[in-house]
């Protein structure tokens, strides 16, 4: 069952939305070569933890951090570590989420470190561009996979792979609620889309195939052949009018 939000609970989700969105502004301004993927951990729960905020990761299925830290061909699930220092040219996918007064906001971003190369430069702008296609599908009268095909169809146009083992979710109360968000697949089909229908939208984009496989921590997810990959999400809200992005400033 899609759980429908009122307009109340919206404005829950959006304040919910708003810390994840400055805890991204801090690892914006943290990223830089030099710095360990621990200090991006702590920083940010710091930072969740004065706004009242609960991380939403931390104890999940036994995650062990408050954020998610994917360098390169790391695609998500990357957990913090003292041990891994940023490096000059690399690329790290940040995933962080947060309840607020019992709502969850939930967003990744693609973060490059230092000056990267030009064709990994066109990864990010790509699954960036890809998320904002999909957000734009999120739209009364439409169905769901309209969002998941404008994905795919963004993607594929430059040249990229849409990894198809994990999905955008439902989010509310719950990180995960119903319904699943394939980032690939034909339109026209599964749900319409209503009003108060909360999604959390999240492509994750490989420069090579799309085949990825889980490290033996059981969390690391890594690319199959090594490429490098990107992961680009917001939570956002299906209204009467324009989809709303709810895990912005
Ligand atoms: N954005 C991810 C998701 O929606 C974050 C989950 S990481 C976990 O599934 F550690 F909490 F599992
Ligand atoms: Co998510």
């Amino acid at each position: 069952m899609i759980i429908l939000k009122s307009s109340d609970e919206l404005r829950a989700m959006r304040a919910a939305g708003r810390v994840v969105a400055q805890a991204h502004e801090l690892v914006r301004e943290l990223v830089r070569p030099g710095i360990t993927t621990w200090e991006l951990d702590k920083k940010v729960e710091e930072f969740l933890l004065s706004q009242k905020a609960v991380p939403a990761f931390k104890g999940y299925h036994g995650y062990p951090a408050s954020i998610c830290t994917s360098i390169n061909e790391v695609v998500v699930h990357g957990i913090p570590s003292r041990n891994v220092v940023l490096e000059e040219g690399s690329i790290i996918s940040v995933d962080i989420g947060a309840f607020v007064d019992g709502y969850c906001g939930d967003s990744a971003w693609t973060y490059p470190v230092g000056k990267i190369d030009p064709e990994v430069q066109l990864l990010l702008e790509t699954t960036e561009a890809a998320l904002y296609a999909g957000i734009e599908q999120a739209r009364v009268g439409n169905r769901l996979s309209d969002i998941s095909h404008a994905v795919q169809q963004r993607v594929e146009a430059d040249g990229f792979s849409v990894v198809r083992d994990y999905v955008g979710h439902g989010i509310g109360r719950d990180m995960h609620e119903e319904p699943q968000i394939p980032n690939f697949g034909p339109p026209g089909r599964g749900p319409r889309l209503r009003p108060g229908m909360t999604l959390a939208i999240e492509p994750m984009v490989n420069m090579g195939s799309f085949h990825v496989e889980v490290l033996a921590d059981n969390w690391t997810v890594v690319t199959r052949d090594g490429k490098w990959s990107a992961h680009f999400e917001h939570t956002i809200a299906v209204t009467e009018d324009a989809p709303v992005i709810l895990t912005v400033l």
